[in-house]
Order: structure tokens, then sequence, then C-alpha cells
């Protein structure tokens, strides 16, 4: 089997969402859409990359991502490789360069990396000769979950263009609420972004965002409510005063809700914590959330960035 699309795509890496157009979006987005559907027959291996190797890096833990790389990959016939940080001679000292360049002598086709220093990807991507895609760096980026995030809301909703979004919760450290706000703007929605102003970045507003620091104010009239987690990995000192008070002011539960629309559709990069930011009372309602759906459209999703990646001639 050919790739379900055959036009070149500009872009030898995916490094941000910022680098990229309304018409590179549409192009990974229609691609998905095609492995979505893929993906929900009986017969979902094709050949598209036989041949190809795929090497995953993850310098930070992962469920979602990690995992839908490699189903992705292999979904498509590539070689996929692993890399287990943990005990490999990063351990020892060895560099991320070092790293690099001894797996670049292997000769893959792709670098899926993760790392928890922003612009890491973009850095190995200087020092490798094949296709770089960046599976969340520091606070800076995380792509592929934008792209995951827009693909689900286009399928309910049937479009992105005049939508309005409000991304709750800790912003200041979210990579995803970065890379979500990039892809919306470009695509003409509206954003939003809710939380406690110490969860808030300054120049939110720069970003392209309108910025509101109650739930009342910010889900008002919303079509798409995206909650995130307190991301304690990447803070140092405390950010909110108690848990409790947190999910009081700012967690998702069925009378804050009544503030977006009526048909909202909620949504969760994952992973959740139950009962901070979202009740499970939302989170469990598959009538209002989309996050399993967000799930499957990952593995869709990294399955048209592997095939326009590693295309010959990039
Ligand atoms: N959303 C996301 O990146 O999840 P993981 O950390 O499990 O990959």
């Amino acid at each position: 089997m050919t790739s379900l699309d055959t036009n070149r795509f500009a872009h030898r890496h995916l490094l941000d969402i910022a680098r990229l157009g309304a018409g590179d979006i549409n192009q990974l987005l229609d691609l998905a859409e095609s492995y979505a559907n893929l993906s929900r027959t009986p017969d979902k291996k094709q050949s598209i990359l036989r041949g190809k190797t795929q090497i995953n890096l993850f310098f930070e833990n992962s469920t979602r991502t990690r995992t839908s790389f490699e189903l992705a990959g292999k979904r498509l016939g590539a070689d996929v490789i692993n890399m287990s940080v943990g005990s490999s001679s990063v351990k020892k000292g060895e560099t991320l360069i070092d790293t690099a360049m001894t797996l670049n002598a292997m000769h893959p086709d792709v670098l899926v990396i993760r790392h928890s220093d922003s612009g890491a990807p973009h850095l190995l991507s200087q020092k490798v000769d094949c296709a770089v895609i960046n599976g969340g760096d520091g606070s800076h980026e995380h792509p592929t979950q934008a792209l995951l995030d827009a693909l689900t809301i286009r399928r309910r909703k049937g479009r992105l263009e005049g939508l309005t979004v409000a991304i709750c919760g800790d912003i200041q450290h979210s990579r995803v609420a970065r890379s979500n706000i990039a892809l919306l703007n470009i695509m003409g929605a509206r954003v939003r972004v809710v939380g406690p102003t110490t969860l808030v970045p300054s120049n939110a507003n720069k970003l392209g965002a309108e910025v509101f620091y109650t739930m009342a104010e910010g889900l008002k009239d919303a079509d798409i409510v995206m909650m995130l987690r307190l991301q304690t990995e990447r803070m140092q000192g405390s950010f909110v005063p108690s848990i409790r008070e947190y999910f009081k002011f700012f967690g998702l539960d069925k009378e804050k809700l009544k503030h977006a629309k009526p048909d909202a559709l909620i949504m969760h990069p994952g992973p959740m914590n139950r009962g901070v930011e979202i009740d499970s009372e939302i989170a469990d309602d598959l009538n209002i959330s989309a996050i399993s759906e967000q799930v499957e459209m990952g593995v869709a999703v990294r399955m048209a960035c592997l095939d326009l990646l590693t295309r010959e001639g990039k």
C-alpha cells in the first residue's frame, strides 16, 4: 500500500507548532483522519515504512505518547526501537549530543524525543541526519498533542475555526497549552486560558490567548473545555495553597461546567489527577468527555507524522 497522501510535506522535522502553517496542519489532520479510519478496521498493518527505522528516545516518563508512537510506527511497518534511557549509557554520563551521534551512526530514519529541557529536540535535529519529532520538551511544546487535540475537536465539532476553547489549570508549566494556543490561533479558533494568577504566565495574551482568573468567566459559552493537571515535576515551590482549595476554585465539576455551552466538549491530555483538576463524574461521562478519543487520535496523528516526515527526498 502507498500512503493515503501523496503530496510533499514542507518540513523535515516536527519540532513545534509555530513553524507550521494552516496548510501543513490540514495536511497532517486529513492524513491522520484516514489513519484513524484504517485503525478501526481489522487489518491495521501497513507497509509504508517497511525498511525504515524509528528510535523512540524518552528521557521523561510517558504512557500515551511513547506507546502511541511505537504503535504508529509498527502499524506502518517500521522497525521500532524504544531506547530505555534508564538502562542506557546516559546513566554513565553520556551527553544528549553524544547519545544522538551514536544513534545517528546506526542510520535511523526518524528519532522521537521527549526531554525535560526545552529546546532539546531542536538541538538534536542539528546533529542527526534523520527526521526528529518532538514528543514534548520541558515546558516548551508538545506538537503531536496539539495535533491530536485538533483532530479530536474537528471530528466532534466539524471545524476548528470560530470555536471558543478554554484551556484551564496550570498554563505556566504546560507545553500542551503552548502548542494548543499556537495551533488554535493558526486555525482561527478563539483561545482563553483560565487559572490562578500563580499558574498563568504574564505573557499569555501575547501568545494569543485571552486571560481569565475565574472558571465562571473563562468558561462562559465555551465550546471546548480543556483541563490540564498541575505539573508538579516542573514546579519549584508551591503554586497553590492546597489541593482541596485548588479543586474548589479551578477543578472542573458539573457546577462550573454549567457556564460553558450546553454541548461543550471536555478534553484532557492525560495523565489525569481525579479530584484535583477534574471530577470523575465529568471525566467518565462519554456524552461530554472526549478523553478516550484523544488517546485514539494520538495513534492516528503519529502515523501521519511518521509517514509524512520519512518520505524519500526529504
Ligand atoms: N499527554 C501525554 O503526553 O501523556 P504521556 O505523558 O502519558 O505521554
